[in-house]
């Protein structure tokens, strides 16, 4: 069964402990999304709101960082809270030595691709990460469409995995009740949805249309 991430950044910002509240029981994980104005348009919060929400919930935080030079801001997350942190493999030309930070901060190392990144760019490297992220639209935004290239990257991903069950593979953008199928069959491990969550009337019965049961 895949884990479910809702992604805060569809929920009503003026009421996050009420919005954590609705899907604390059902969800695997809290997606956060970090956008810092310059690698993405959109610019969103900071460690002072994931320390915030860290008092609110016990579930691990799943933080996305979409900002250049994330290794500045790593060891910050990690203090407010993060327990999972992915970089973007555009934004750090040291990749090895970034994913080396986070798990010597005792957080989970993730890599995240924009639609037109290939995966193969993680080869020298697959073994150190904890986690893939699959970009399935372009970062910056909530609420857009998915893009249906993402279910073959996912499957080229699982193929570098062979066997194995680690990197776990997570999914980001577009994820409704028909797309989330799709990514589950090739494969995924961890959705991630915004605005299917959290523009529902029951978030929590979202999150379990998503996982599938
Ligand atoms: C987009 C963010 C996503 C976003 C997804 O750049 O990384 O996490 O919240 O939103 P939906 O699920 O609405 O596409
Ligand atoms: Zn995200």
């Amino acid at each position: 069964m895949v884990q479910v991430a809702p992604s805060l950044l569809s929920a009503n910002f003026a009421r996050l402990a009420e919005e954590i509240q609705r899907v604390e029981a059902l969800a695997d994980l809290l997606h956060v999304d970090i956008m810092d104005g310059h690698f993405v348009p959109n610019i969103t919060m900071g460690p002072m709101i994931v320390e915030a929400i860290r008092k609110t919930s016990e579930l691990p935080l799943d933080v996305h960082m979409m900002v250049e030079e994330p290794d500045r801001y790593l060891s910050e997350f990690r203090q407010a809270g993060a327990d999972m942190m992915s970089v973007h493999v555009e934004t750090c030309p040291h990749l090895e030595r970034t994913i080396d930070q986070i798990h010597q901060l005792g957080a989970l190392a993730g890599v995240a691709l924009n639609p037109a990144t290939p995966v193969e760019l993680l080869v020298d490297i697959f073994d150190e990460v904890d986690y893939v992220l699959v970009m399935s639209v372009n970062p910056g935004f909530g609420g857009q469409a998915f893009w249906p290239r993402a279910a073959e990257k996912i499957r080229r991903v699982k193929a570098m995995r062979g066997d194995r069950d680690r990197p776990l593979i997570e999914v980001d953008g577009g994820i409704n009740e028909t797309t989330v199928r799709v990514v589950r069959e090739a494969g995924v491990d961890i959705v991630v949805a915004g605005s299917y969550v959290f523009q529902a009337a029951d978030p929590g019965e979202r999150v379990k249309i998503l996982r599938g049961g």
